[in-house]
């Protein structure tokens, strides 16, 4: 009722609808219908109450719940349940023990604040409260899990496209996945996945983007920025997932249906702040610098080494 509500006065935000009007329309006392907007202003929806004229929507809250997120989004399946939460230790780690059970493919777990952010390589992501956007897609896909890595160039092409048709930031990706301005990490992507020997039960996509994070919730890592520091503007969260979830499901059906990246090779290459540059590369066994010459159809990374010869990195990452 709450929400039918809400989509009501959102139909005439900015005008006023009387209790009376409500209460028929939604065949509830005029009372129950105060009782709802009260929840909602506690929520921090700021709505105006007149006596005679009756409630009028002025602003919705910067919180990212489900029903104000659904009613931006384009869809067909990707976000179509969406999980919303406070705080959480880590969004990949709850899409984790959701995926052990039974999940709809493509729910997204969204929260405001992550305890026990994880990034890549086992560090920590830093995820202040209701200043970003930290969730995770979580997929059901019918492909081999050594393909599994290609989703997560797929989300980055798909972030960078989601957040630049809200914001006009420039932004480039670092191989693997890293989105960048200026050489500063703006957003990261960590696929993680439940899988048998040949097929993957699960596939956790967390996405962290630094929406509208300030130097000093940085700390002392100079090497992070947000939306909001590049481009001098607050960010739209709310139409940034949107976008970046519509953007996320076009280039995943297109992998779905090829098996493999090609059709957003030429994208990605364009994109990336390596490809022709000289570039430090780190991997579990040490590092090595290199020129940064391709990328393979599959995703990898191809560099030449020292005498010429070209090496395919598979996992890692590289620093400009
Ligand atoms: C990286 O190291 O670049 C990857 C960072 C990934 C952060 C996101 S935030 C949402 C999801 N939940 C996590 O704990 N990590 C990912």
């Amino acid at each position: 009722m709450k929400v039918k509500i809400l989509e009501e006065l959102k139909k005439n935000r900015g005008s006023y609808l009387s209790g009376e009007d409500l209460s028929k329309k939604f065949g509830v006392s005029r009372t129950a219908i105060w009782k709802y907007i009260k929840k909602l202003k506690e929520e921090g929806y700021i709505i105006e109450s007149l006596t005679n004229k009756g409630y009028a929507l002025l602003e919705s809250p910067d919180i990212l719940y489900p029903a104000e997120i659904e009613g931006l989004l384009d869809t067909e399946f990707i976000g179509r349940e969406i999980i919303y939460l406070d705080s959480v230790d880590s969004t990949n780690s709850y899409a984790k023990r959701l995926g052990e059970k039974d999940f709809i493919d493509g729910t997204v777990i969204i929260a405001e604040e992550q305890i026990s952010g994880r990034g890549r390589l086992g560090r920590d992501w830093v995820s202040p409260k209701s200043k970003g956007i930290w969730m995770t897609i979580l997929l059901k896909p019918d492909i081999k899990p050594e393909q599994a890595s290609q989703v997560t160039l797929i989300a980055a092409v798909a972030v960078m496209k989601g957040i630049k048709g809200v914001c006009d930031t420039d932004i480039m990706i670092k191989w693997p996945n890293d989105l960048v301005h200026n050489g500063r990490k703006l957003c990261g992507i960590l696929t993680e996945l439940g899988a048998e020997i040949d097929r993957i039960n699960y596939l956790c996509v967390g996405i962290g983007i630094n929406a509208n994070s300030d130097e000093k919730d940085f700390g002392d890592l100079n090497t992070a920025t947000s939306i909001k520091i590049a481009s001098g503007l607050q960010a739209d969260r709310k139409k940034i997932i949107a976008e970046v979830l519509k953007s996320f499901e076009n280039y995943y059906s297109l992998f779905l249906k090829n098996g493999n990246i090609s059709f957003m090779l030429d994208e990605y290459k364009k994109a990336s702040a390596n490809v022709g540059k000289e570039v430090r590369v780190i991997t579990k066994d040490g590092e090595f610098k290199a020129v940064a010459e391709d990328i393979s159809s599959n995703g990898h990374l191809l560099v030449r080494r020292d005498g010429g010869r070209i090496e395919e990195i598979t996992s890692g990452e590289v620093s400009v």
